[in-house]
């Protein structure tokens, strides 16, 4: 591999090695603070957090739980304000309740999970001990399982998804399982809606043959939900609701700028465990959405809008591009590599062309009312997304967890986490794009493509994992200099156009942490760890600016057999606290 010259702009940080420390660790010559923690103040009238004493109440006007995407929107004049747009991916009540009884929650701790899930908007101020949020900021909003959102796009009202509580299939009460996300070009964020099918319960008892295939499809479960949330609404319940499992699991759309807007679920983007979802805008102005379904042999997508953008940040111009997911094609990736099928063993080695390679093309699954899938309604590609992506061909991938446009070089970098049934029993083996069986570690694709364009080429930048395991890529570089890296999960860009990836469940023995490497240039591929986090944490949302760095350390302490009298890990309030998920930045030091 290439030799390291001097690091690439963005880059010049000592790494952090591997470790286990119940901490934040991050490099020499930065220093951190903790911007806001699981159940601290959001809304006016919010009480002090006591782990002892949650309340429902509380929990909608605080902090929500297991943050996972953020967002750092700036606030027009004042280069130091911004609006901290947070995902509550998901709750763990063992480690949120002192007395929890897993047979038997109570209403006062389910409602409370229902409030702690969502999103939060929190105003926030950049001063010289750190990020901090801004006591009563007249934009910070809670969005909960019980905030009312628009159905939008063609399967807005559709037959599938009315229910007793809204016959007209275009109101649905809340979000849930929200994991990563995006900026849009006119300041709204988009939030994908993950494993939704965790809440729900019964799946076994459903007798249509159609709706039970389908549910099977998205994962629901037999019998009582984890959570037994359908104790206390029968919207949980799937033989009660049977439509509403189809109400979730879209990519919304929020307005951080107006806290009295009605989010809104887009339809035109498909149903499926929306990972995330980001813009690319193409040369005529119509834009792209990219979005993975992060399971294990799922799909990557890609939306095109039928209208352009309006430049500008004119009210007319907002109010027309927050309509522009509403109306255009939904496709489905197909990956070709270029190299013969024996060299790509399942063992990781590149094949003699020197890289894991290839062409692409999206195949056109549903526009509007027509569908393009022999054998499926329009309705039933954008509800039933995953079936009509199977008939089409599309290409089992490794979860596909977050697809995000580099603002700087243009290409398309998507993080496949892992897949360790890769090439077992009558699983999919191997292929150029997916090269390793039993994919403990991940990798990272690179796309080339053009947001208006049927056809696009790739290559893997990274395939993770020890770097002295020959099994492992990276861009190229020598392996000698790199950190290593494993289950790639959230991608992001600084102003250079350098890739930052966070990990979720590290399997070389350390705790996961955020790593930047260079994409073009003599030192692509080469990987540095800039921090690690807590025991069992995983490390979500990471925002890179010029000289702050904003992370989500999601789910600490959760370790199996963790409990409040034995939690696994302090952080961050240190000895004799609760575990919190929190967020926290990272300045350089002053000099
Ligand atoms: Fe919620 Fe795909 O991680
Ligand atoms: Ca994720
Ligand atoms: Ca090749
Ligand atoms: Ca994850």
């Amino acid at each position: 591999g290439r030799a390291g010259g001097p690091p690439a702009p963005g880059t010049d940080f000592t790494p952090v090695p591997p470790n286990r420390e119940d901490r934040v660790v991050i490099p020499e010559g930065f220093r951190q603070n903790v911007v806001i923690r699981w159940g601290d103040p959001v809304l006016p009238g919010a009480p002090d957090f006591d782990f002892h004493a949650q309340t429902a109440e509380a929990q909608q006007r605080q902090f929500g739980f297991n943050n996972d995407f953020a967002a750092l929107l700036p606030l027009p004049g004042s280069p130091t304000e911004h609006l901290l747009v947070v995902n509550h991916e998901y709750t763990t009540e063992t480690h949120m309740f002192p007395d929890y009884d897993e047979e038997n929650p109570t209403e006062e701790q389910v409602r409370t999970a229902w409030a702690a899930h969502g999103l939060s908007v929190v105003h926030v101020r950049e001063e010289d001990s750190g990020l901090h949020p801004v006591p009563g900021g007249k934009h910070n909003r809670r969005i909960t399982l019980d905030t009312e959102f628009e159905v939008r796009g063609p399967a807005a009202g559709s037959r599938f998804l009315r229910t007793t509580a809204d016959p007209s299939g275009t109101r649905v009460r809340g979000t849930q399982n929200n994991c990563a996300g995006g900026v849009t070009p006119w300041g709204t964020v988009l939030s994908g809606e993950e494993n939704i099918h965790q809440y729900f319960g019964n799946a076994d008892r459903v007798t249509d043959p159609d709706t039970k295939r389908r549910l099977d499809r998205y994962g629901f479960a037999a019998g009582p939900s984890e959570r037994k949330w359908e104790r206390f609404d029968r919207r949980w319940d799937v033989t009660a609701e049977p439509n509403e499992p189809n109400r979730f699991g879209w990519i919304v759309e929020i307005d951080p700028f107006d806290p009295a807007s009605t989010p809104v679920k887009h339809t035109a983007l498909g149903r499926f465990k929306h990972e995330g979802a980001t813009i690319k805008v193409g040369a005529d102005g119509r834009v792209a959405a990219y979005s993975g379904d992060d399971e294990r042999f799922e799909y990557i997508y890609k939306f095109v809008s039928d209208k352009p953008m309006k430049p500008g940040a004119s009210a007319h111009a907002r109010r027309h591009n927050m309509r522009l997911l509403d109306e255009g094609t939904l496709y489905v990736a197909r990956f070709s590599g270029n190299s013969p099928a024996e060299e790509i063993d399942g063992s990781g080695r590149l094949p003699a062309d020197g890289a894991f390679d290839g062409t692409g093309e999206w195949i056109a699954l549903a526009t509007g009312d027509r569908s393009f899938v022999p054998g499926f309604t329009a309705e039933e590609v954008y509800v039933f997304t995953r079936e009509a992506a199977d008939r089409a061909g599309a290409t089992k991938m490794d979860r596909p967890e977050d697809v995000e446009p580099n603002p700087v070089n243009g290409r398309i970098y998507c993080a496949l986490t892992n897949n360790s049934n890769r090439g077992a029993q009558s699983n999919a083996g191997p292929d150029e794009a997916n090269p390793r069986s039993g994919n403990k570690h991940g990798h990272v694709l690179e796309i080339e493509d053009d947001p208006l364009t049927a056809r696009f080429d790739w290559n893997l930048l990274l395939v993770c994992g020890d770097p002295g395991d020959p099994a492992t890529y990276f861009g190229g570089f020598d392996k000698s200099q790199v950190s290593p890296i494993s289950c790639p999960d959230n991608v992001a860009f600084d102003r250079h156009g350098n890739l930052w990836i966070s990990t979720d469940g590290n399997e070389l023995g350390s705790h996961d942490g955020l790593f930047a490497v260079p994409v073009d240039g003599p030192e692509r591929g080469r990987v540095k760890q800039f921090l690690t986090v807590p025991v069992g944490a995983e490390t979500c949302g990471p925002v890179i600016g010029d000289a702050l760095v904003t992370v989500c350390v999601q789910h600490p302490g959760e370790v199996d057999d963790a409990t409040p009298e034995n939690p696994a890990s302090r952080w961050p309030d240190g000895p004799g606290s609760q575990p919190r998920p929190a967020v926290v930045a990272v300045r350089p030091a002053r000099p």
